[in-house]
């Protein structure tokens, strides 16, 4: 941020220069009375100070795009393109300006939200809630760019939906909830980030890619050396060792070792986060109770009776413009899909007969496989010394001739220590699996990528896809789940580097890069948001629960025969 400071610093000067010619003048004018002089220093003043207030003197955010997005291979002329459009579809609202006086930015508690229409409304219509976004003043806001989440819910029927929110772009927000359940449905609409927030995100994502570092130990007989690691580090100031992947390309360098050679590089783990991302200014954007993740309350009601669908009503939309809601607490997909409640352990035992389940990714992958271990005594876990929450792991029920088994996606991955050996990317595993109707795959890749350029995670996701489609090609009978990015728990710190505005481009580019294809996504973003527990990274037992009940329901569905 050193850089906007000299700007600041002029138009400071200009406007202490015109007060001080101003100041001369009225001095010159006026007879020399000292109180006058001082009551007119002050009336300067704090025309300085309304200056500032004014937004007169903003600033467009001039990105230093590094060359962290581009790194590595070049994208063919039809991987820019799809780049491209994926990049629009996520393009966030602007203005991307700078210079705000807090008091001028969005204010959650300030803000308010109106309920559309009559108090009691019937199952199978939408129910419309405009969202009016204000300043610390209690003025309204003109632009858009606020960041928000809305969710309706039924707390005594264990109901829950998440709501689409439209930005108009001038300060007011509409949100749509579908209705699916009857009885009283309340609405929470959150403000997540004001808009200003979004533009220091917008700057830290492009700017400081390396503000999560890596680093790796190297060692051969006695001697040990540590370095820096990254996706992209400085090129011409220190002699790198490039891991560059030889099978997909993907790049990850280190500083070479003073002493050793780069074959001697023994793991990877996350060296820290960088401190001191933000000015002051900027600072004030990220306040925990003020404007982090913020319920706006209702100006008026702010429930709804839901009513029986109405005699005679249209048939149901079709289209819900959500993923599925909560009923009783368990998870209802809306696109028609039979859930079953896989409620003991030998009803799951049952459906994963002669089943390999590949779980290939972050730790929210991890959960699945460690909820099925300790749910499944049958499925007995097979030793590796592996590291605690690192893996590999592996679980087998050899009576029922049932493998699961764990592992972590590659670098950028953030765990603690992961062995050179051990270092496998996702594609690169998808390209070693046979493949068929008793091969199931959960991939999960996410959360690690929240503090690169998201072009980053576009060329991973496309060298995940293209494995996909081989599988696919090879075996189109082999079931691939894709787990989406979830909401998690933020405060100032953590907003820096994991936001859920950072994990919402992630999500949107992920179902765009995979809608067609013949995989299932699993809606964790729509499963954390419509639940009532709060947001986590690892989201709470009952919601791994409905998750795990839902990728079982899609390995058995009812009705199906089971081989064997
Ligand atoms: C952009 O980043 C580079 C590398 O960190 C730095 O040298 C340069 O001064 C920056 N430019 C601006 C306008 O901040
Ligand atoms: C936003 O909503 C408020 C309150 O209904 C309304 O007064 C205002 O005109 C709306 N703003 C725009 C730009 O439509
Ligand atoms: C690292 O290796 C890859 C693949 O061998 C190569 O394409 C790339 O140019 C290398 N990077 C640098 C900085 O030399
Ligand atoms: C619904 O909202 C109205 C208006 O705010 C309120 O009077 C009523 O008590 C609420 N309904 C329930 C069941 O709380
Ligand atoms: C599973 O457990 C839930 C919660 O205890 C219960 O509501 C549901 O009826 C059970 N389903 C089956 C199939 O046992």
């Amino acid at each position: 941020m050193e850089r906007q400071r000299p700007r600041f610093v002029t138009v400071f000067f200009l406007l202490a220069l015109s007060g001080f010619i101003i100041l001369i003048c009225n001095i010159t004018s006026l007879e020399m009375l000292s109180g006058q002089v001082i009551s007119t220093f002050y009336q300067i003043q704090n025309s300085i100070h309304s200056a500032f207030k004014s937004p007169g003197i903003l600033w467009p955010l001039e990105l230093n795009h590094t060359y962290c997005a581009h790194f590595g291979q070049e994208p063919t002329a039809e991987e820019a393109k799809e780049e491209r459009y994926l990049l629009n579809s996520i393009a966030w609202p602007g203005p991307l300006v700078q210079g705000l006086p807090v008091e001028l930015s969005s204010d959650p508690s300030k803000s308010y939200f109106v309920i559309q229409g009559p108090a009691e409304q019937h199952i199978g219509s939408q129910l419309v809630v405009n969202v009016h976004v204000q300043n610390f003043l209690g003025l309204p806001k003109k632009h858009g760019g606020d960041f928000l989440i809305a969710r309706l819910h039924s707390p005594e029927l264990g109901a829950g939906v998440a709501g689409k929110v439209h930005d108009h772009h001038d300060g007011n927000y509409t949100v749509l909830f579908p209705l699916l359940w009857s009885g009283v449905a309340w609405v929470e609409i959150t403000m997540v980030h004001p808009s200003e927030a979004v533009v220091v995100l917008k700057r830290l994502q492009e700017e400081q890619p390396n503000r999560v570092f890596f680093k790796s130990l190297f060692r051969s007989g006695f001697l040990s050396e540590t370095t820096i690691c990254n996706l992209c580090l400085p090129l011409n100031q220190q002699p790198l060792c490039n891991y560059t992947d030889p099978e997909t390309g993907e790049p990850w360098y280190c500083y070479k070792p003073k002493m050793l050679s780069c074959d001697t590089r023994i793991n990877h783990y996350k060296g820290g986060y960088k401190k001191n991302l933000i000015t002051e200014y900027e600072a004030q954007f990220f306040q925990s109770d003020v404007n982090i993740k913020v319920p706006i309350h209702a100006s008026g009601m702010d429930n709804v009776t839901v009513l029986p669908a109405e005699k005679g009503q249209a048939k149901v939309k079709k289209n819900y413009n959500a993923a599925g809601y909560y009923f009783h607490n368990s998870w209802r997909p809306l696109s028609g899909a039979v859930i079953q409640q896989f409620n003991d352990s030998s009803t799951i035992t049952h459906c994963l007969r002669g089943k390999i389940i590949y779980m290939l990714g972050d730790s929210t992958v991890r959960q699945w496989f460690e909820y099925l271990t300790a749910f499944v005594p049958e499925l007995k876990e097979f030793n590796f010394h592996s590291p605690k929450n690192v893996g590999p792991f592996m679980a087998v029920d050899s009576r029922n001739n049932i493998l699961l088994s764990y592992r972590c996606h590659g670098p950028p991955i953030r765990f603690t220590s992961v062995l050179s050996s051990e270092l496998r990317y996702v594609a690169n595993e998808l390209d070693r699996i046979k493949g068929g109707p008793d091969t199931v795959v959960l991939v999960s890749v996410w959360s690690h990528f929240s503090t690169f350029p998201i072009e980053v995670y576009i060329r991973r996701l496309r060298h995940i896809r293209r494995a996909v489609v081989r599988l696919l090609n090879r075996e189109p009978a082999t079931l691939v789940v894709i787990r989406t990015a979830n909401l998690q728990k933020l405060d100032p710190e953590s907003s820096l580097y994991n936001s859920d505005w950072f994990s919402l481009q992630i999500d949107a580019v992920l179902r765009a890069m995979f809608r067609g294809l013949n995989v299932q996504l699993l809606d964790a973003w729509e499963m954390t948001l419509a639940h009532h527990l709060p947001h986590l990274l690892h989201p709470p037992p009952t919601i791994i629960k409905n998750m795990i009940d839902l990728i079982l329901s899609h390995i058995c569905p009812v009705g199906r025969k089971k081989r064997n």
